[in-house]
Protein backbone atom coordinates (compact mmCIF):
# COMPACT_ATOMS: atom_id res chain seq x y z
CA UNK A 1 0.00 0.00 0.00
CA UNK A 2 1.26 3.48 -1.04
CA UNK A 3 -0.02 6.66 1.26
CA UNK A 4 1.21 10.12 0.29
CA UNK A 5 1.44 13.07 2.16
CA UNK A 6 0.85 16.14 0.89
CA UNK A 7 1.63 19.50 2.98
CA UNK A 8 0.75 23.55 1.72
CA UNK A 9 2.03 26.91 2.32
CA UNK A 10 3.79 27.88 5.22
CA UNK A 11 4.32 24.57 7.02
CA UNK A 12 7.82 24.45 6.50
CA UNK A 13 8.37 27.02 9.00
CA UNK A 14 6.59 24.91 11.48
CA UNK A 15 8.41 24.80 15.10
CA UNK A 16 9.39 28.41 14.41
CA UNK A 17 5.95 29.40 13.51
CA UNK A 18 3.66 30.57 15.78
CA UNK A 19 4.42 28.01 18.35
CA UNK A 20 1.57 28.85 20.71
CA UNK A 21 -0.90 27.43 17.60
CA UNK A 22 1.05 24.77 15.63
CA UNK A 23 3.74 23.49 18.71
CA UNK A 24 7.38 23.36 18.52
CA UNK A 25 7.83 20.64 16.42
CA UNK A 26 9.31 21.13 13.06
CA UNK A 27 7.87 19.33 9.49
CA UNK A 28 11.17 16.78 9.36
CA UNK A 29 10.48 15.71 13.06
CA UNK A 30 6.33 14.91 12.23
CA UNK A 31 7.96 13.54 8.79
CA UNK A 32 10.46 11.09 10.47
CA UNK A 33 7.54 9.89 13.35
CA UNK A 34 4.90 9.70 10.58
CA UNK A 35 7.58 7.57 8.46
CA UNK A 36 8.57 4.80 11.30
CA UNK A 37 4.20 5.11 12.17
CA UNK A 38 4.60 3.71 8.22
CA UNK A 39 6.94 1.20 8.77
CA UNK A 40 4.95 -0.44 11.12
CA UNK A 41 1.94 -0.21 9.41
CA UNK A 42 3.89 -1.80 6.53
CA UNK A 43 2.94 0.89 4.16
CA UNK A 44 4.88 3.15 1.76
CA UNK A 45 5.05 6.57 2.54
CA UNK A 46 6.25 9.73 0.65
CA UNK A 47 5.87 12.83 1.76
CA UNK A 48 5.87 16.59 0.37
CA UNK A 49 5.64 20.05 1.02
CA UNK A 50 4.88 23.34 -1.48
CA UNK A 51 4.32 26.81 -1.02
CA UNK A 52 2.32 27.03 -4.62
CA UNK A 53 -1.25 26.37 -5.19
CA UNK A 54 -0.52 24.82 -8.68
CA UNK A 55 2.43 22.95 -7.07
CA UNK A 56 -0.22 20.98 -5.36
CA UNK A 57 -2.90 20.69 -7.84
CA UNK A 58 -0.18 19.11 -10.29
CA UNK A 59 1.11 17.11 -7.02
CA UNK A 60 -2.31 15.58 -6.77
CA UNK A 61 -2.91 15.05 -10.21
CA UNK A 62 0.60 13.16 -10.15
CA UNK A 63 -1.40 10.30 -7.28
CA UNK A 64 -3.62 9.17 -10.03
CA UNK A 65 -2.52 5.12 -10.03
CA UNK A 66 0.12 5.83 -7.85
CA UNK A 67 -1.54 6.24 -4.02
CA UNK A 68 -3.93 3.90 -2.42
CA UNK A 69 -4.59 7.11 -0.36
CA UNK A 70 -3.42 10.35 0.74
CA UNK A 71 -2.88 12.26 4.30
CA UNK A 72 -3.22 16.06 3.28
CA UNK A 73 -2.86 19.02 5.11
CA UNK A 74 -3.74 21.94 2.38
CA UNK A 75 -3.11 24.70 4.97
CA UNK A 76 -4.67 27.72 4.21
CA UNK A 77 -5.83 26.05 1.16
CA UNK A 78 -8.20 24.43 2.81
CA UNK A 79 -10.12 27.31 3.25
CA UNK A 80 -10.11 28.89 -0.08
CA UNK A 81 -9.05 26.54 -3.15
CA UNK A 82 -11.41 25.10 -5.35
CA UNK A 83 -8.51 24.33 -7.44
CA UNK A 84 -7.06 21.89 -4.99
CA UNK A 85 -11.00 20.16 -4.21
CA UNK A 86 -11.66 20.11 -8.23
CA UNK A 87 -8.18 17.88 -8.34
CA UNK A 88 -8.87 15.82 -5.55
CA UNK A 89 -12.02 14.61 -6.76
CA UNK A 90 -10.67 14.31 -10.32
CA UNK A 91 -7.98 11.77 -8.81
CA UNK A 92 -10.36 9.96 -6.44
CA UNK A 93 -8.01 8.88 -4.12
CA UNK A 94 -9.34 8.05 -1.17
CA UNK A 95 -8.05 11.31 1.33
CA UNK A 96 -8.05 11.68 5.20
CA UNK A 97 -7.88 15.78 6.14
CA UNK A 98 -5.26 16.91 9.01
CA UNK A 99 -4.98 20.17 10.60
CA UNK A 100 -2.33 20.52 13.72
CA UNK A 101 -4.68 23.30 14.90
CA UNK A 102 -8.11 22.79 16.04
CA UNK A 103 -9.51 25.08 12.73
CA UNK A 104 -13.24 24.63 14.02
CA UNK A 105 -11.72 26.66 17.40
CA UNK A 106 -10.14 29.36 15.25
CA UNK A 107 -11.55 32.36 13.12
CA UNK A 108 -14.74 32.37 11.54
CA UNK A 109 -12.63 32.15 7.81
CA UNK A 110 -11.07 28.73 8.91
CA UNK A 111 -14.33 27.26 10.19
CA UNK A 112 -14.71 26.32 6.29
CA UNK A 113 -12.94 23.53 4.30
CA UNK A 114 -13.83 23.11 1.05
CA UNK A 115 -12.21 19.77 1.17
CA UNK A 116 -14.07 18.44 3.89
CA UNK A 117 -17.04 16.65 2.87
CA UNK A 118 -15.22 14.86 -0.06
CA UNK A 119 -12.44 13.36 3.00
CA UNK A 120 -12.62 9.95 4.42
CA UNK A 121 -12.55 11.81 7.30
CA UNK A 122 -10.63 14.34 9.00
CA UNK A 123 -8.28 14.86 11.81
CA UNK A 124 -7.40 18.43 13.43
CA UNK A 125 -6.30 19.88 16.66
CA UNK A 126 -3.81 16.82 18.14
CA UNK A 127 -0.89 19.08 17.10
CA UNK A 128 2.19 16.90 15.46
CA UNK A 129 0.14 13.66 16.52
CA UNK A 130 -2.73 14.66 13.60
CA UNK A 131 -0.75 13.53 10.78
CA UNK A 132 -0.19 9.94 12.68
CA UNK A 133 -3.62 9.90 13.77
CA UNK A 134 -4.82 10.37 10.16
CA UNK A 135 -2.24 7.79 8.56
CA UNK A 136 -3.93 5.43 11.05
CA UNK A 137 -7.57 5.97 10.36
CA UNK A 138 -6.84 6.10 6.56
CA UNK A 139 -5.33 2.90 6.32
CA UNK A 140 -7.96 0.96 8.54
CA UNK A 141 -10.40 2.38 5.97
CA UNK A 142 -8.73 1.09 3.07
CA UNK A 143 -7.70 -2.50 4.89
CA UNK A 144 -11.33 -2.40 5.61
CA UNK A 145 -12.13 -1.13 2.05
CA UNK A 146 -9.90 -4.43 0.47
CA UNK A 147 -11.29 -6.09 3.36
CA UNK A 148 -7.79 -6.45 4.68
C1 LIG B 1 -3.53 24.49 9.40
C2 LIG B 1 -4.73 25.41 9.71
C3 LIG B 1 -4.94 26.43 8.60
O1 LIG B 1 -6.04 27.28 8.92
C4 LIG B 1 -3.70 27.28 8.46
O2 LIG B 1 -3.85 28.18 7.35
C5 LIG B 1 -2.44 26.52 8.34
C6 LIG B 1 -2.28 25.29 9.13
C7 LIG B 1 -3.23 23.55 10.57
O3 LIG B 1 -2.51 22.57 10.35
O4 LIG B 1 -3.66 23.78 11.70
O5 LIG B 1 -1.50 26.94 7.68
O6 LIG B 1 -3.85 23.71 8.26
Amino acid sequence: MHIAVLNGPNLNLLGEREPEVYGRTTLAEIEARTRERARTLGVDMSWTQTNHEGDLVDAIQRLKGKADGLVINAAAFTHTSLAVRDALLAVRVPFVEVHLSNIFGREPERHRSVLADAAVGLVTGFGAESYRLGLEGLVGHLQARHGA
